[in-house]
């Protein structure tokens, strides 16, 4: 069993407003996301960013005045950089958490966290000593209408939490891949990648205590040997249970369902199986990546509609709700009604991510997405592979509450 390590109180809050100095490490897909929100976020001025590649570092020179870097300690050595995003592949995310927090930066550590609990428990310790704020994310669980739903839920006015329901069909394992992703003893795979988001959705929405894991997964596809679906029930100790289901073989795509819109809420072409046809005809894959950062991508227009995972439909003893398009459907007794989420001044899920770094920064609020809750969902993901593997159910021990309903 790995030991818990104890939370602090936290870094003392900084009060003079000033936009926060951020820095990117890792301008592939994510770090290109994160520099388009944090663009679009008053709170935030791009200061720096580092990448090995230098396309995506000129890039990004160019569109925001700002210094670039080949390594990740230079990132972490300048001084006008007081957050660092780290987006940079698995792997790093451990050592590259760590160089952040001891050069005195604060950290935004993309999912997963880490691949092993151990791991986890050394960059928590590396914040602790360092005093600075981590927290884990982007996932979905930062979706507008995933923190109003669990708004709902705490406010009791649908009636006890009994369960919730999240699938998603996507054509994630045909995606251009490194080896490395296809690999799940190096974090390739749903598990680590893509089953996060509903962990910490569901987590989010049941209040964090998982108990049990029982869980089936697949590799459906020898030419792709790594865990591409899997189906999960997670039994929560107050008594409400959630079912994940994921598949990212590129047939079915749950979108059709979500009002044909993509995952960041924008109008989408489904095309079944498109992503099989079109690696079907190349040799070296990885080429085909091309989500780097690219010259003003920062400033193609925001998604007009709220982000979402799949379909993620709640029951409560007094009625069902689910993300819609721009806000919550709630379906009682009375019928159906429309909840609407005002439009995000900024890149919805994301920016949530960003307001809740300032949060902690200027008035000392614990992020819920913190080390420890990071740690939690990783022990998730692992039971899940863990209870898959051996057919049997998985008690978990390192689970955290959510501590702050209203959030
Ligand atoms: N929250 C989300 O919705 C979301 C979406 C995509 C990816 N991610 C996460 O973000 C991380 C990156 O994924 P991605 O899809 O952007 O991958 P990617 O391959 O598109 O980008 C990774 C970037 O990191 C750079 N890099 C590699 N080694 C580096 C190093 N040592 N130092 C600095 N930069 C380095 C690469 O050149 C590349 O530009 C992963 O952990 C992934 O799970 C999260």
């Amino acid at each position: 069993m790995t030991p818990d390590v104890e939370s602090t109180e936290g870094p003392k809050a900084r009060s003079d407003g000033r936009p926060i100095g951020l820095g990117i490490a890792g301008l592939g897909m994510a770090g290109a996301v994160m520099v388009q929100a944090a663009a679009a976020h008053p709170g935030y001025v791009l200061r720096a960013a580092a990448d090995p590649h230098p396309g995506p570092r000129q890039a990004f020179a160019r569109d925001f005045a700002a210094r670039t870097y080949a390594d990740v300690s230079e990132l972490c050595a300048d001084p006008e950089v007081e957050v660092i995003y780290v987006a940079t592949p698995h792997q790093f995310h451990t050592p590259h958490a760590i160089m952040a927090a001891e050069r005195g930066k604060h950290v935004i550590l993309e999912k997963p966290m880490a691949l092993t609990l151990a791991d986890c428990d050394t960059i928590i310790a590396a914040t602790q000593r360092s005093n600075v704020w981590l927290i884990v994310g982007h996932t979905h669980a930062f979706d507008p209408a995933v923190r109003l739903m669990r708004t709902m839920i705490a406010s009791g006015d649908l009636g006890r939490l009994g369960m919730i329901n999240s699938f998603n069909y996507t054509n994630f394992l045909y995606r251009p891949r490194r080896p490395e992703e296809l690999d799940t003893s190096k974090g390739g795979g749903i598990l680590f990648n893509q089953v996060p988001h509903q962990i910490d959705t569901v987590r989010l929405l049941a209040g964090g205590l998982v108990r049990s894991v029982r869980a089936h997964a697949s590799v459906l596809d020898p030419a792709r040997p790594t865990e591409g679906s899997c189906m999960a029930l997670l039994q929560f100790d107050n008594g409400a249970s959630a079912s994940l289901t994921y598949s990212g073989y590129d047939h079915f795509d749950s979108d059709e369902w979500h009002f044909g819109l993509s995952e960041r809420g924008a109008p989408k072409q489904l095309s079944h199986g498109a992503a099989r046809r079109a690696l079907e005809s190349v040799k070296e894959e990885t080429g085909l990546r091309t989500r780097n950062y690219a010259y003003g991508s920062s400033q193609a227009g925001l998604p007009p509609h709220q982000p979402h995972f799949g379909i993620t439909i709640v029951t409560c003893a007094d009625g069902d709700m689910r993300a819609s398009a721009n806000g919550v459907t709630v379906y009682d007794r009375n019928g159906i009604q429309e909840v609407a989420i005002p439009p995000s001044p900024g890149m919805a899920g994301r920016h949530e991510v960003l307001d809740d770094m300032l949060a902690a920064l200027h008035h000392g609020r614990r992020p819920v997405n913190d080390g420890r809750w990071g740690k939690a969902t990783v022990e998730v993901a692992l039971a899940i592979l863990r209870s898959a593997r051996e057919g049997r159910e998985v008690t978990l021990e390192h689970q955290v509450a959510v501590d702050d309903l209203s959030r």
